[in-house]
């Protein structure tokens, strides 16, 4: 992991910009963090669907296809406005500050029944008894889905992300989480409940505001969206926390300090590295760089975390940072729905694990923890610890 962070300070010096031979001709990759909120916070000319980058008597209208992948990935991440304003706004309401921290005693009590099942251990993998089943049972209550179909999920939001997966099963995951969301839809339309799903089927039922598919790519996205990125914020901060005993010190004697300490993990091993791609919509000129129009651009959020000309010592963990500069939840339209819901996990799941096993550490040396192997998601693949 350290090495990935080395070769972002060397491109660093290079300038805020690689660009890079991809499937789609030259690709953009953008590391200097001004640069980036430039782009992100210009959806006119950086747009999510291709077509937007066309003359209009060019484009083709969009079809709705019920296909394995549009049904799956062609979600609001993919769309521009007006459909991406209509989108946003049919689940914004249910991740609002206020909406979000009625959920804290219900979240306290999952963290809490969750360490009450593992305490006696001793030792473990903290993401699979912690990290990983926190956010997970969180969203499926949101939801409305059983939490104990919980193993599912991480299967197959692993093949929606393309980790660890071969080709054989990373397809019939992806037809199984389908089945599966559509399963739901028709459980909740018969069976209606206070619950994110039933207010959307019913969006859905009620007229033009949702078409089918946007209700099952919108369901895969908030499952994947809202759990995979939760627990490696968890692992990875507590990854770094555990390897860097002074912060740990700090953190204990200063408690108060866990809301800046959770900014700064995000800006330092922060779970989502690259955004999802954009396009320019016509020439735009960026810091003396031409991007030709049509040309895909991608933020590498991790690099722009550690942008010398924006943070100082950005290769250092250090909770007490009073700026945050991090992208960590994206920057502009598409910036993060679920973040207050996000930070209100982490916050809980810091707090209780901190209070309830004070002397947790790591069980293997720092060089031994090993990362999953994808572009998207930075999380690792087991968080050995002890405790007693
Ligand atoms: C630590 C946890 C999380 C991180 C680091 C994170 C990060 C991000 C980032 C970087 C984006 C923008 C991607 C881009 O512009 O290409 C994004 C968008 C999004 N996130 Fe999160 N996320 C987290 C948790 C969640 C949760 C808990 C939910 C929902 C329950 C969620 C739902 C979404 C959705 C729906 C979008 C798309 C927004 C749009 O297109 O307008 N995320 N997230």
């Amino acid at each position: 992991m350290s090495n990935y962070y080395d070769r972002y300070e060397q491109l660093h010096a290079e300038g805020p910009f690689i660009s890079q031979q991809h499937y789609m001709g030259r690709t953009i990759y953008v590391i200097g963090q001004k640069e980036a909120k430039q782009i992100l916070g210009d959806h006119k000319r950086f747009v999510k669907d291709f077509q937007n980058t066309l003359p209009p008597e060019q484009r083709t209208p969009k079809v709705q296809s019920n296909d394995l992948f549009s049904l799956l990935y062609d979600t609001m991440l993919s769309t521009d406005a007006p459909d991406h304003t209509r989108l946003r706004a049919l689940i914004s309401k249910a991740f609002t500050n206020r909406q979000v921290q009625a959920m804290a005693p219900r979240i306290q009590q999952i963290a809490d029944k969750l360490i009450d099942d593992f305490e006696a251990k001793g030792s473990g993998d903290l993401l699979d008894l912690y990290a990983f089943p926190l956010p997970i049972i969180v969203i499926c209550e949101l939801l409305g889905i059983p939490a104990k179909d919980r193993d599912k999920f991480r299967v197959w939001s692993h093949a929606f992300l393309g980790i660890s997966m071969n080709d054989h099963t990373y397809v019939e995951s992806l037809m199984a989480f389908v089945q599966y969301i559509g399963r739901t839809i028709q459980y909740r339309r018969n069976h209606p409940e206070d619950d994110l799903i039933s207010r959307l089927v019913h969006a859905e039922d009620n007229g033009e505001r949702l078409s089918e598919q946007e209700l099952f790519s919108m369901i895969a996205l908030l499952i994947v969206a809202g759990h995979e990125t939760t627990v490696n914020l968890i692992g990875n901060g507590m990854a770094a926390l555990l390897e860097h005993t002074d912060q740990l010190a700090i953190l204990k004697n200063r408690p108060e300090l866990i809301d800046s300490a959770i900014e700064e993990f995000l800006r330092y091993a922060g779970p989502v590295e690259f955004t999802t791609e954009r396009y320019a919509a016509e020439d735009v000129e960026i810091s003396g760089k031409l991007i030709k129009r049509g040309t895909p651009v991608t933020i590498i959020l991790g690099a722009t975390g550690r942008d010398p000309n924006e943070v100082e010592n950005g290769s250092k963990l250090d909770i007490t940072r009073e700026a945050h500069q991090h992208m960590g939840f994206g920057y502009g339209v598409h910036y993060c729905v679920g973040a207050p819901l996000a930070r209100l996990e982490a916050k809980i799941a810091f707090n209780t694990i901190l209070n309830r096993l004070p002397n947790i550490r790591l069980a293997v040396p720092p060089i031994s923890l090993e990362y999953n192997e994808t572009s998207v998601v930075r999380g690792l693949k087991k968080l050995p610890v002890r405790w007693d």
